[in-house]
């Protein structure tokens, strides 16, 4: 299989989630989004939730119309954001669970068992030409259902493999990477474009972008919390180092076996 280039999408919720902390206009999302963009970030991802915690609607507005790198649209799949995304068409749409006491997005989309309400919502964001991707676990049966629903893309959860390699809990970190080898391989199989998401940092996004299915990492608390000590610019660009160590490892490996 011929390696697939890895882009970074980086993910400005936190920004705004500092800035709504005084209720000012700094530190400013866009402006934000536009360093990163010219520290080597290849699209622009923000969550539009339902309670506005921290991404509001005039930033993504503003986003959308600013922006010169395509614009990932997190949003759950009810009427309200379906209506916003359907004005504003950012390049793609990636639809989340979405709970309001919920700290960050906890789990997968229940793709599998909300084919009958995720259906029209996927139809209509892909007739406006949006790029969907629904966020699932690395499950089989998520992967099949995303793809019976005919998105395009999948985002493979991975806050329960960062969550157990951050807690040195080998076990639960070895048996989540092969679900998510497994569920990146099916999906690509299934014709899917291949996402992955939620928790990584320098390590675990290297790890993850040796798997050669995976084309597109969405990165946001660690990024923003690195800018704080080295500057939004220099994580970028580190995070960036550890995805091409990822995929040289790849390429490397591949060719042990080619030359084997
Ligand atoms: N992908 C999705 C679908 C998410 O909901 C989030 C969190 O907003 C991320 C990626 C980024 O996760 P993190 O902020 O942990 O990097």
């Amino acid at each position: 299989m011929t390696t697939l280039p890895i882009r970074l999408g980086v993910n400005i919720d936190h920004v705004a989630t500092l800035r709504n902390a005084r209720g000012g206009r700094h530190p400013d999302p866009l402006a934000a989004a536009e360093l990163a963009v010219a520290a080597g970030a290849d699209g622009i991802t923000a969550h539009l939730r339902e309670d506005r915690r921290h991404i509001r609607d005039d930033d993504i507005a503003q986003l959308r119309e600013r922006l010169t790198v395509p614009l990932n649209m997190e949003m759950a799949a009810v009427p309200e954001m379906v209506e916003i995304a359907e004005r504003l068409r950012p390049h793609a749409a990636c639809l989340v669970p979405e709970r309001r006491e919920e700290r960050t997005t906890e789990g997968g989309l229940d793709a599998a068992g909300q084919q009958a309400s995720l259906a029209p919502v996927v139809r209509d964001l892909c007739a406006a030409g949006i790029v969907v991707s629904l966020f699932v676990a690395p499950d089989p049966a998520q992967i099949e259902a995303a793809a019976a629903l005919g998105a395009p893309a999948v985002e493979l959860h991975t806050g329960t493999w960062c969550d157990a390699v951050v807690a040195g809990d080998t076990a639960l970190a070895g048996s989540e990477l092969v679900r998510i080898r497994a569920a990146a391989a099916l999906a690509r199989e299934r014709g899917l474009e291949v996402h992955a998401g939620h928790g990584l940092d320098y390590a675990t996004a290297e790890t993850i972008a040796a798997l050669p299915e995976i084309v597109e990492l969405n990165i946001g608390h660690f990024l923003v919390g690195e800018a704080v000590s080295v500057g939004l610019g220099e994580a970028i660009a580190r995070m960036r180092a550890a995805m091409r160590r990822g995929r040289a490892a790849l390429e490397a490996a591949a060719g042990e076996r080619i030359s084997r």
